[in-house]
């Protein structure tokens, strides 16, 4: 196992993260996106994600930035607000060395701490049986198969499926008497453009989060 340090990500890394990202929308069918995210486009996913509380790791991996993990809603509707869908990507040359167990390690224990209970992961599949790297790093932390979209995607020549992996946190829900998780306000009125942001840093807007990823609920 490679020296690896996990931390939340700053701004600085997103050169890194959009540099990976692009290898798999280019070169393989692992995620369905077709066009690479510029700079800016990842300033704004980084951003929301920070100002919705949820988190966004990178792991530095013998000194450089090897992958990258985060958790987006899984819908926006405030009934799904303890549920979120999970996407981790490795540079290949950090891959198969046990980095992105511990990264996924890391994302599930920032979940829980936040009161999360379900964490989705949907995979691409080419075939009926899933064999992907992702599918036995999922299934090695617990992720269950859910289900299969037949047919969705279209990418590169192939008609592609999706599977869909649950993992449950917890079963912390309570019904009538509900707890909130812990919310917190962010007065952010604009989201900073990448190209304007300063580098984060523990202590920073982004190493902290809250459970406020709902759009149709008020925050206290
Ligand atoms: C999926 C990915 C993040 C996995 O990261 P990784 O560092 O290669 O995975 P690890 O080496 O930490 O392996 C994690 C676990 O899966 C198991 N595993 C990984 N590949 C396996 C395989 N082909 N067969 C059996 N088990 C496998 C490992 O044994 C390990 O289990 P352990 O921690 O209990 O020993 C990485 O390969 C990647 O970035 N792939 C391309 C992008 C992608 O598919 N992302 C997912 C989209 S959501």
């Amino acid at each position: 196992m490679p020296e690896c340090i996990v931390r939340p990500a700053w701004p600085s890394d997103l050169v890194d993260v959009a540099s990976i990202y692009s290898h798999y929308v280019e070169q393989t069918v692992l995620t369905l996106e077709e066009t690479s995210p510029d700079r800016a486009a990842w300033g704004r996913r980084y951003w929301e994600l920070a100002e919705r509380g949820l988190p966004f790791l990178a792991t530095e991996v013998d000194g450089r930035i090897g992958g990258y993990a985060y958790c987006a809603p899984w819908k926006t509707r405030s009934a799904y607000r303890y549920c979120v869908e999970e996407s981790i990507y490795l540079a290949p040359w950090a891959a198969g060395r046990g980095v992105g167990g511990e990264l996924l390690d890391q994302i599930l224990g920032d979940c829980g701490r936040m009161g999360i209970r379900e964490v989705m992961a949907v995979l691409t599949s080419e075939s009926v049986e899933v064999e992907s790297d992702s599918f036995h790093l999922h299934s090695s932390r617990k992720f269950e198969f859910v289900g299969r979209l037949k047919r969705v995607g279209h990418k590169h020549g192939a008609v592609l499926d999706t599977v869909i992996l649950q993992r449950a946190l917890g079963d912390r829900l309570v019904s009538g008497s509900e707890t909130h998780p812990p919310l917190r306000q962010r007065q952010r009125s604009k989201l900073p453009d990448i190209d304007n942001a300063l580098p984060g840093g523990p202590g920073s807007d982004a190493a902290h989060f809250g459970l406020h990823f709902f759009t149709d609920r008020k925050v206290k």
